[in-house]
């Protein structure tokens, strides 16, 4: 794996990364529309025609998320990913690779748990569930720390996620 050859972000990594976290923003916010549609089929209920129309969203960008998390994966075992900025302590450098690595496997994960609660039994939903605060929190700490780059370190961390460099 090259993952410290490349320079900079390619513009598909870019399009990748704000694609996926409008998508995932879409799924936290709404998920809820999925839950309700759920429950009213439980109770032999009509769902309001809004979580109906979130539920189906919900159900195709889900699915969308787990096959360009995979493109993204591809791409960045294929052309890597630039250095870390340099003077960052090494601390951070493992707490940045750990939460980018949670990521990975949250956005694997999240799609499969769903899927297998549609397909295989209500009982993944729970787990499905559990992973809102998960993803809540992760999210904190990756703007958290872009905002630290940017604002207190000022290394540009933020701005190569922005501008492609190739
Ligand atoms: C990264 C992708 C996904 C995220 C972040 C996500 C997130 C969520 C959230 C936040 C909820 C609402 C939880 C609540 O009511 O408190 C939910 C519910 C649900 N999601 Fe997803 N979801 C994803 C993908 C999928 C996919 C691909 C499917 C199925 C094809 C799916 C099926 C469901 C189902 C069935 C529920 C209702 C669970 C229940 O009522 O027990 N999700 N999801």
């Amino acid at each position: 794996m090259n993952e410290q050859q490349a320079t900079g972000y390619s513009t598909l990594q870019i399009s990748l990364h704000w694609l996926i976290a409008a998508l995932v923003a879409f799924q936290l916010i709404f998920g809820e529309g999925m839950t309700n549609v759920r429950d009213a089929a439980e109770e032999g209920a009509t769902p309001s025609s809004v979580d109906f129309a979130v539920s189906i969203g919900h159900y195709w960008f889900g699915i969308a998320i787990l096959l360009l998390v995979l493109v993204r994966l591809g791409v960045r075992l294929a052309h890597g990913v630039p250095p870390r900025p340099v003077a960052t302590p090494t601390w951070m450098d493992w707490a940045a690779k750990l939460v980018h690595w949670a990521f990975y496997l949250m956005l694997f994960a999240m799609p499969v748990l769903g899927l297998l609660t549609v397909y295989v039994s209500d009982s993944f939903g729970d787990i499905h569930k559990l992973g809102k605060p998960v993803f809540i929190v992760l999210i904190a700490i990756h703007v958290l720390a872009a905002l630290f780059h940017q604002f207190i370190k000022r290394d540009g961390t933020l701005r190569r996620m922005l501008v492609p460099a190739r």
